[in-house]
């Protein structure tokens, strides 16, 4: 195992956990949309604006296939897990934990993110059935669920770490 990815719903907490875990167990923390609008030189809604969701989409795959082979932290776009190809490649190189939490805290702390094309283009309605529907992906790319709700991320980030330790000294 070298790569550690976090999957989940956007507002799930990958990045700020994936930071965390970074400093933690003193790995690369890499955030998939920064390093991808880094690439670009573009922010992710001049992508979806410009290339669409699709083009996105295959930006993401692309840098899950391109990236360098070293053990670090990945923190995934919330849409990454959809495509099949991309959760074999996780699944393949790396060990992959999905955070887990209620749609009510998700909806607390994105819905008023004009960074997320996907939050800005849809209703509360429609983005609660999204993140139901993408559960079950999320359940199928994943080694580990965790759950976030009543958790800090500091507890959350222990635990992610204790699993990851676990296995590498097995
Ligand atoms: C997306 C999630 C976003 C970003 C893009 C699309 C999605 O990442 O990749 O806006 O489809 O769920 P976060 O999960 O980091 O917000």
């Amino acid at each position: 195992m070298k790569r550690v990815y976090l999957v989940g719903f956007m507002g799930s907490g990958k990045s700020a956990i994936g930071k965390r875990l970074g400093t933690l167990l003193n790995l690369p923390f890499y955030d998939m949309d920064t390093e991808i609008a880094n690439q670009t030189g573009m922010t992710i809604p001049q992508i979806f604006e410009t290339y669409g969701e699709e083009g996105f989409r295959e930006m993401e795959t692309e840098f899950l296939c391109n990236f360098p082979d070293e053990y670090c932290i990945i923190a995934t776009g919330g849409g990454v897990a959809m495509k099949e190809e991309n959760r074999k490649i996780m699944r393949r190189t790396g060990l992959v934990f999905y955070l887990n939490s209620t749609f009510r805290d998700i909806w607390r702390r994105i819905s008023t993110d004009v960074n997320r094309p996907i939050v800005q283009r849809s209703s509360r309605n429609e983005l609660e059935k999204l993140f139901h529907n993408r559960k079950q992906l999320y359940l199928q790319s994943a080694h580990f669920k965790v759950e976030t709700t009543n958790r800090t991320l500091n507890e959350i980030t222990q635990y992610i770490a204790s699993q990851i330790l676990r296995l590498r000294n097995n």
